[in-house]
């Protein structure tokens, strides 16, 4: 099945921009996405989010954010598995077989293949860097083709615009 041609990924990235400029806080805007793109995207086991952090020594490190799906792993080194490898090359990842790919981590032993797309955030002087990673993992191998790759990137860029980054993580709850 041709997952790409059932999603309609227009709709979906004008649900995730509606969703995150109506919600104060990246993080609940997040978390409704995530859950909006689990619902959403057929053959899928894992859709959320890691965010860029300085881990324990000051080293770049990936942590746990809004998700759906079964528990994940809360940390990721720069350069480590597929969602290391994106926000280290800023580059997408699609990979047709996580088992042949070298360093994979396999948070969910059913996982077969994965989507990565890096976020980007823009400082007030205009300055981009990357903040995070939209991660998604499927249970069949080569679920994700390169029409998935475009879609993702449009709900990516949906939420560069959208949603305040850089701004405060929750509220204010009642502005
Ligand atoms: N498989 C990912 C780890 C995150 S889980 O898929 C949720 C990776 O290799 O980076």
């Amino acid at each position: 099945m041709d997952n790409a041609r059932t999603t309609d990924y227009e709709l979906l990235a004008q649900q995730v921009a509606s969703l995150a400029e109506g919600t104060p806080g990246w993080m609940p805007a997040l978390a409704n996405v995530a859950a909006l793109l689990g619902e959403a995207l057929p053959s899928i086991n894992w859709v959320g989010f890691y965010m860029a952090v300085a881990g324990p020594n000051d080293e770049q490190d990936l942590a746990l954010g809004p998700f759906w799906g079964r528990p994940a792993c809360v940390s990721i080194p720069y350069g480590a598995g597929v969602c290391g490898r994106a926000v280290e090359t800023n580059e997408p990842q699609l990979v047709p077989d996580v088992h042949a790919f070298p360093g994979h981590i396999a948070c969910d032993a059913a996982s077969r293949s994965e989507l990565v797309v890096p976020i980007h955030a823009t400082a007030a002087d205009g300055s981009a860097a990357v903040w995070g990673v939209l991660d998604c993992d499927s249970p069949i191998p080569a679920r994700f083709s390169a029409a998935d790759l475009e879609g993702f990137s449009r709900i990516v860029h949906a939420l560069e615009s959208s949603a305040d980054l850089l701004g405060p993580a929750v509220g204010p709850i009642r502005p």
